[in-house]
């Protein structure tokens, strides 16, 4: 049968890495309860030369040399992201063109914190119908161009990164490597719990970022957990199958919650939220390159990615790696 592999992962960071003590001097917050709540412990943020697409391009070729193809090779480029380098066209053009490919699909996905499942499945449901042999899919964010800086609540949250996955159509066996499955939600009437003030067509500003994170909290550990059973329940596996799973990295909390709700253990979950924050849709690759580069993700491994964000919008995926 035809799958969509993932052959190789890459990201890229900023230089510039803020800890939780230099945020203490700018807004009135501690280290102490910026860990207590979150698990963070540092961000990495874009300085005014570092844009989406400079931070997409870095990932997608670190992607490319770990599956030992060429760019000439990708037909797709699917870059999830809800901070653009403008607000046309859209960045995938731009890391086409950065990476020297034209003449493929290249497009942007937005779905805030959920964006890279929403690629991965797109991007799956594409290879699949022959849309395209190999893909590139990208998840990249300048979160701090959003942030409110005088907003506490928000602006201890978030970083910025790229991470990326190049997915190979490939013809496997029933037990062999790809993704298995993928299920996506979304429900657009709990808009006002996070959003972005601003956009082109209503207040002509870019906007910073909005949210009742108590709120976001209650709904994601619920909305989560049942994502990944419906996943599951579609391949026929269950939870002690799983090897790892890779989250969206916004709380360690929601994480550990999700995981207990499964009855997964912690060790399982695959946690770089202490060191990225909640870098949105570049999270879940970001924390997948990390895991498979130090070794601990290998083929044949049973991974699990999953998100939830904006909207609200939510997803799972199944791979085999
Ligand atoms: O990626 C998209 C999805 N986003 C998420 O999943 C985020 C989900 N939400 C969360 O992670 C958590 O709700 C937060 C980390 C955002 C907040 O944690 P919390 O335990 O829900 O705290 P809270 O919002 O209930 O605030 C508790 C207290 C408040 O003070 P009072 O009203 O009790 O006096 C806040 O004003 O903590 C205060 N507070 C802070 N104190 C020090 C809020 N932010 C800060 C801060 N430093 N940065």
């Amino acid at each position: 049968m035809i799958r969509s592999v993932i052959t190789g992962t890459g990201s890229a960071l900023p230089a510039k890495c803020v800890t939780n003590a230099e945020l203490a001097e700018r807004v009135d917050t501690s280290d102490d309860w910026i860990v207590e709540r979150t698990g963070i412990r540092q961000r990495y943020i874009a300085d005014e030369h570092e844009f989406t697409s400079t931070l997409a391009t870095k990932a997608a070729r670190a992607a490319l040399e770990a599956a030992g193809i060429d760019a000439s090779e990708i037909g797709l480029i699917v870059l999830a992201t809800a901070t653009p380098d403008h607000t046309f066209p859209a960045t995938a053009t731009q890391v086409q063109a950065a990476l020297g490919c034209g003449g493929g699909i290249a497009f942007d996905v937005q779905a805030v914190c959920s964006g890279f499942l929403y690629a991965l499945a797109t991007a799956d449901s594409m290879l699949r119908t022959s849309m395209a042999q190999k893909a590139l899919v990208i998840g990249a964010e300048t979160f701090s161009r959003i942030l409110d800086w005088e907003d506490r609540t928000t602006c201890v949250l978030f970083g910025d990164g790229a991470g990326a996955v190049v997915l190979e159509a490939q013809d496997v066996a029933g037990d062999g490597p790809g993704i298995l499955a993928s299920r996506l939600h979304a429900e657009g009437t709990h808009k006002d719990m996070l959003y972005v003030d601003g956009g082109p067509s209503t207040t002509g500003t870019v906007g910073h970022l909005r949210m009742k994170g108590r709120e976001v909290f209650r709904h994601a550990v619920v909305n989560l957990a049942d994502v990944l059973k419906e996943v599951l329940a579609d391949t026929d596996l269950d939870a002690g199958d799983i090897d790892w799973v890779v989250p969206h990295q916004a709380n360690a909390r929601i994480l550990d919650a999700t995981a207990r709700k499964l009855d997964l253990p912690a060790e399982k979950v695959v946690v770089t939220v202490d060191r990225h924050a909640n870098t949105s849709a570049a999270s879940v690759p970001l924390a997948l390159d990390t895991a498979v580069r130090d070794g601990r993700i290998k083929a044949g491994d049973l991974v699990m990615f999953e998100a939830m964000g904006g909207g609200f919008t939510w997803g799972a995926s199944l791979a085999r790696m």
